[in-house]
């Protein structure tokens, strides 16, 4: 029985390292949809690990509700409370409708226009890590998605640092009563910058919001203010543990770095395998609404299906040497933005950072140094480095 050998996907300390990754190869050879009811959850649910299995799940939007939650060890009030009212708790036809008014504001055509802003953002953020080092070098990177986020919204400079420092708290702080709390402060703010929008018109990027709600497709604002905030917390860990990630591989890996100096790796294929080797987005939640099959199981109506991210971008079946982190890897269809209506709402302006990131560093850096451990924060949902020793040299 291949069950009574299985590593545990769910010991304790797993997320703190890197050794999840083996745990994932052995599910994958050996029971790639698993049944798993690790303590602390209320019920069990079925773990997929292979690359195609996610595909299939994330892509089956019909037979895979999201409304009950899309992560492991959420509250099921917290969730009911969002649901149906937020892009990543919704299921259709309440998430067609949001979809289609918040995508807009992040097109292609919406962020050429930021392009600019971007890069200077990251310009100044290396700068000055290349001028103070300290001893966490994600200090500094956590700027970048903060202050690119808070421009785009067109919230005052002035509420930036405070924005970042409440997301942080929101998503990651140990106490649950600080985390309630700083999300309680963040839904006030944005119910307050709606308000007051109402009667000024002050703030473009929720006027075209707003102007888009008149023609067609409409936001209540409540749903507004719950996708700000799932607009602020989808941008910001994410990115960080992408730009840290990529920082770590490529000062531990001073031959991908050259590639990247010669110009032999360009930053866009570059930024794929930074996304695919991060997988910031661990794990993903569905409940299956109807009875239907995932590889060999049968799964029944209301049973749980998390699907494994950071194992899927792992499948060898899909990338060759996929232990290997390779700037230049071509056809890279890593999932760590996920698959099918509930692709990450943000993926142009995280790619558009990772890339400014690249082009700055190849423009600024010489070299990169490690100068301690790096630890990572041990979660299986939103999975990085919270401490990153690199300095930076001019
Ligand atoms: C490296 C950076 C990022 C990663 C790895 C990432 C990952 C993901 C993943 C895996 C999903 C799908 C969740 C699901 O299927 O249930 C998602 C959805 C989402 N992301 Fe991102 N994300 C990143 C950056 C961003 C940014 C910059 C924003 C800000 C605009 C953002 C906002 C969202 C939103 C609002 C959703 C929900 C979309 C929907 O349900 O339709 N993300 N993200």
């Amino acid at each position: 029985m291949t069950r009574l050998t299985a590593p545990d996907l769910f010991e304790p300390g797993l997320f703190e390292g890197t050794g999840f990754y083996d745990v994932f190869a052995w599910y994958r050879a050996n029971d790639p949809v698993s049944w798993q009811h690790p303590a602390g959850e209320p019920e069990g649910f079925w773990n997929v690990t292979r690359y195609h299995d996610v595909v299939s799940v994330h892509r089956d939007s019909t037979r895979m509700s999201s409304a009950k939650g899309m992560r492991l060890g959420s509250a099921d009030r917290a969730v009911d409370a969002v649901a149906n009212k937020m892009l990543i708790v919704a299921d259709p036809p309440d998430h067609t409708r949001m979809k289609r008014v918040l995508n807009q504001p992040f097109s292609n055509e919406v962020l050429s226009r930021a392009e600019e802003y971007v890069q200077q953002v990251v310009a100044d953020v290396v700068a000055r890590a290349v001028r103070n080092p300290g001893p966490n070098l994600i200090a500094q990177l956590e700027r970048i998605p903060t202050d690119v986020i808070c421009a785009i919204m067109g919230l005052p400079r002035t509420d930036w640092e405070w924005i970042g420092r409440k997301t942080t708290e929101a998503f990651e702080s140990p106490s649950e009563v600080r985390r309630i709390t700083a999300n309680g402060e963040i839904f006030k703010y944005f119910g307050d910058l709606v308000r007051e929008n109402h009667k000024s018109g002050a703030n473009a990027f929720i006027s075209g919001l707003t102007a888009q709600n008149s023609g067609g497709a409409r936001l209540t604002d409540q749903e507004l203010v719950f996708n700000f905030s799932g607009i602020l917390a989808g941008g910001n860990e994410t990115t960080r543990f992408t730009l840290a990630a990529l920082t770590l591989q490529l000062a531990e890996h001073p031959d991908q770095w050259a590639r990247i100096v010669r110009g032999e790796a360009e930053p866009d294929v570059a930024t794929e395998e930074a996304l695919r080797w991060s997988a910031p987005g661990m794990h993903v939640l569905r409940t299956a609404t109807e009875a239907l099959r995932i590889g060999n199981v049968e799964v029944e109506p209301g049973q749980r299906v998390v699907t494994w991210i950071g194992s899927a971008n792992r499948d060898a079946e899909v990338f060759d040497a996929p232990d290997t982190f390779d700037v230049g890897r071509t056809g890279n269809r890593h999932l760590s933005f996920g698959a099918g209506r509930h692709m990450c709402l943000g993926s142009r302006l995280a790619r558009l950072e990772i890339t400014a990131y690249l082009r700055v560093l190849r423009d600024m850096v010489r070299s990169m140094t490690l100068r301690g451990r790096p630890r990572y924060n041990g979660s299986n949902f939103t999975w990085g480095l919270n401490e990153l020793p690199v300095v930076l040299h001019a």
